[in-house]
């Protein structure tokens, strides 16, 4: 399973990719936004930045929602780097530019996915990654990892190519159950990654170890 971290932050891109783990990135305008980048030049240079650190498929977020700016926005985000991913919301122009841009051999992650036919109608579009959102499922009662589940298995029964990239992963029992199921990707923050360090027992063994290595070396 292919590790994302879903934050536009770098010092936290930074140490994941530094932990040796991280195969990729995902942004979105709220994410971006949090970090202060705003307007077309601030929010390029910072992708590229991105691509700097971590070489790995990077998700940039279109805004346009119409077919024709979103090829125009499209095709200029992947113009910058070949590692970018462009991020495509689930809307009827968004299928339609998943399909120009697959058939154009320019990656997609179609983003915005709360359903298993979305997900079957961005994997016929040809999209490179599926991103359905576990915890805001979650956040309206609604089991966002069963979705995970469905779209897996039809995924499956088809061989449709399309990657699912587990989005909205908010703690470490989501992350650990995608990959139960199967997920392809999952996308968190940091956070939940060096989440998957943590057991008293690594914590209370390793003293032990140290404290009776010591007593032999004084
Ligand atoms: C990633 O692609 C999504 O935009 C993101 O995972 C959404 O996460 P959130 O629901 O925690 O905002």
């Amino acid at each position: 399973m292919k590790f994302f971290i879903d934050t536009a932050n770098l010092s936290d891109i930074q140490e994941a990719y530094d932990l040796g783990v991280l195969d990729g990135v995902t942004t979105n305008p709220s994410l971006m936004a949090k970090e202060g980048i705003f307007g077309h030049d601030n929010v390029m240079a910072h992708y590229k930045k991105i691509c700097e650190i971590v070489d790995g498929d990077i998700s940039a977020e279109v805004i346009a929602t119409t077919f024709d700016e979103i090829v125009r926005e499209g095709e200029a985000l992947a113009d910058l780097h070949p590692n970018i991913v462009v991020k495509v919301p689930m809307i009827r122009e968004g299928i339609k530019a998943i399909r120009y841009f697959s058939e154009k051999g320019i990656k997609t992650n179609c983003t915005l996915v709360f359903s298993a036919g979305q997900a079957l109608l961005a994997a016929k579009a040809g999209a490179t990654y599926v991103s359905p959102f576990v915890g805001r499922l979650d956040d309206v009662s609604t089991n966002g990892l069963s979705l995970i589940e469905q779209i897996v298995q039809i995924y499956d029964n088809y061989g449709y190519q399309t990657e699912v990239l587990a989005a909205s992963v908010r703690h470490v029992m989501h992350l650990v159950q995608c990959a139960e199921i199967g997920a392809d990707v999952v996308t968190c923050p940091l956070s939940v990654i060096l989440g998957l360090l943590k057991h008293p027992l690594t914590d209370s063994g390793l003293a032990t170890f140290l404290a009776d290595h010591a007593k032999g070396n004084k």
